[in-house]
């Protein structure tokens, strides 16, 4: 094997390190993979801090910390520290519902940056029971004050559906209040858990244009106050989105157990072989392992995407949608209308809003 770095492959960004599958909510819209990794299966603290090290060492920027619910783990502490001791700059994922004053003063003096906090809604009853965990709400509403009266940046993370899109108003008006600088209106992704609950959660058609509606209004209203950031429902567009910006291009993948992977979903993808951080350093992993180079660039592509004026833009969507509706891993993403395979997507979003009543499946096995 050749120890020289491939031609036009930069250092990635950022690196999510999820530490635990562990959580306490049971969100029906949970991406984590069906199959969750047992809590005595995850990395040691000691292997954890290397990961720092050599994530710094390989030029990432940021570690974004998640899970699950991240805060499960006692050496977060630890772990925030080590990264920090290696100028990367840390950002934690959370639900919120484990934290109280003590833990975020350790949290802030082991250096963390930034807060994404989740939230289910704008309206606690209704928020709780999407959650699956009651107090919920009430409890996040605390940790966003006692995050910003530490000074740490804050930014509300809201996943939208059909079940909450109508308080999407509120929930900038919420991000107002608890002092946000930051949301990330994020559609559901349909990967893992989320992909049982398809019915129950796509929006309509109308509901999305009405959405649209308000963020632009919103946008202007709040210009100089208030990011707001969208990730638009992938079904409803002509083109996917160049999701993780690209295999292998910006972002890595830390799972619980150590597994090195190019995308959160990779693990469904059959037949690949993902390397460990106890076996391979990172750098190596990123440069030369055979997860990384499958999709990176353009050289694997298919028709249309091989000739196509945008395959530059967003590298041929999403591969793990590409298997999970067309079944080919190698396939255009099937929301592309160049795809052979649109009129797939098109016959799940009628079947979805068909049945407006369907039930929500709570996540469980955590
Ligand atoms: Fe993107 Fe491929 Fe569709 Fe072109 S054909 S727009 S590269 S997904
Ligand atoms: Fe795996 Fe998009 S979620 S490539």
């Amino acid at each position: 094997m050749s120890d020289s770095k491939p031609e036009q492959v930069e250092p990635p960004i950022a690196l999510l390190a999820e530490l635990s599958h562990r959580c306490p909510l049971r969100c029906g819209y949970c991406s984590n993979p069906l199959e969750l990794t047992r809590a005595s299966a995850e990395l040691e603290p000691d292997d954890w801090c290397r990961v720092m090290r050599e994530a710094g060492e390989l030029g990432v920027l940021q570690v974004h910390f998640s899970g699950g619910e991240p805060t499960v783990r006692q050496d977060l502490e630890q772990l925030i520290a080590h990264a920090r001791q290696h100028d990367l700059y840390t950002n934690l994922i959370t639900s919120g519902v484990l934290l109280d004053a003590p833990r975020i003063d350790a949290l802030y003096r082991a250096g963390l940056d930034h807060v994404q906090l989740s939230f289910q809604g704008s309206e606690a009853k209704a928020a709780d029971v999407i959650g699956g965990y009651f107090g919920g709400h009430a409890k996040k509403l605390e940790v966003a004050k006692l995050v910003r009266e530490r000074g740490i940046m804050l930014t509300l993370n809201a996943v939208v559906h059909r079940r909450n899109l109508h308080q999407v108003d509120a929930l900038l008006e919420l991000a107002l209040e608890l002092d946000a600088h930051r949301i990330e209106i994020a559609s559901v992704q349909y990967n893992g858990w989320a992909r049982r609950n398809l019915a129950a959660l796509l929006p309509t058609q109308e509901q999305l244009e009405d959405l649209m509606k308000t963020l632009d209004a919103a946008r202007v209203r709040l210009l100089g106050r208030l990011v707001i950031d969208f990730v638009p429902p992938d079904y409803y567009g002509l083109r996917p989105k160049p999701c993780m910006n690209g295999w292998g291009r910006q972002f890595i993948t830390i799972n619980p157990a150590g597994l090195v992977l190019p995308c959160h979903s990779a693990e469904t993808i059959p037949g690949m072989t993902f390397d460990s951080v106890l076996e391979r350093p990172l750098e190596d992993i990123w440069y030369r392992g055979e997860a990384f180079s499958r999709f990176r660039g353009t050289g694997w592509m298919q028709e249309p995407c091989r000739s196509c004026e945008f395959r530059e833009q967003d590298f041929g969507g999403c591969r793990c949608q590409a298997l999970a509706v067309s079944g080919d891993v190698t396939a255009t993403d099937p929301v592309c209308e160049f795809s052979q395979d649109r009129g797939k997507i098109d016959a799940l979003i009628a079947a979805a809003v068909a049945e407006p009543d369907a039930p929500y499946l709570y996540r469980g096995g955590s």
